[in-house]
């Protein structure tokens, strides 16, 4: 047996000092990307942890959680619906402030991304404070959508992401 998705992600992680600020340690999983073995598999164990046919469509928040969602969605056969930084979504939109680690800033949805009721799995590479998915959730509902689950490759413990999340507890494949 191998490491396992945890020492997967571990393996490949990479600690990124004072990026983008004094202060702030990057996880950089870019890497998790580029190697096509540990991508299938991370892919794979997140759709099957939520299982085929128990979401409708899959959400990626910019910019690393596109890469995700795009293969999730192909892998369960739905399809997929961006939630991109304020001004590039071209179409009326819900929008949602939020505070990062580091600074603020804007998330938005198209108004009309989601079919009424529509089961809406939410997906990001990394859970920090979790002031991007908590704006995400309230977009997908705000929309119309369901969130049937949210999920991301690394969750930061140290920032308390998870407590403001208590409505959706979030799926991560590393803890750290
Ligand atoms: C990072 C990461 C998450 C978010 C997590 O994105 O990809 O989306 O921060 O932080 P939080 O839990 O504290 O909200 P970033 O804002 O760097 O955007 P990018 O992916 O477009 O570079």
């Amino acid at each position: 047996s191998g490491p396992g998705i945890a020492g997967l992600i571990a393996g490949l992680a990479v600690d990124v000092p004072d990026f983008p600020q004094p202060g702030i340690v990057f996880k950089d999983l870019t890497p998790l990307f580029a190697d096509g073995a540990a991508f299938r598999e991370i892919v794979d164990a997140t759709v099957a942890h939520y299982g085929v046919g128990s979401f409708d469509v899959v959400a990626g928040i910019e910019a690393r959680g596109f890469v995700m969602a795009a293969a999730m969605a192909y892998a369960a056969g739905v399809g997929v619906v961006p939630v991109r930084k304020a001004g590039k979504l071209p179409r009326a939109t819900h929008a949602a402030q939020y505070a990062l680690e580091y600074g603020s800033a804007a998330l938005e949805v198209h108004t009309d991304a989601f079919l009424p009721g529509q089961r809406v799995l939410v997906v990001d590479d990394v859970l920090a404070t979790g002031g991007t998915a908590e704006a995400t959730l309230g977009l997908v509902e705000r929309a119309g959508g369901v969130v049937a689950g949210l999920t991301v490759m690394l969750e930061l413990e140290f920032l308390g992401g998870r407590q403001r999340l208590a409505a959706h507890p979030p799926h991560a494949l590393l803890r750290v």
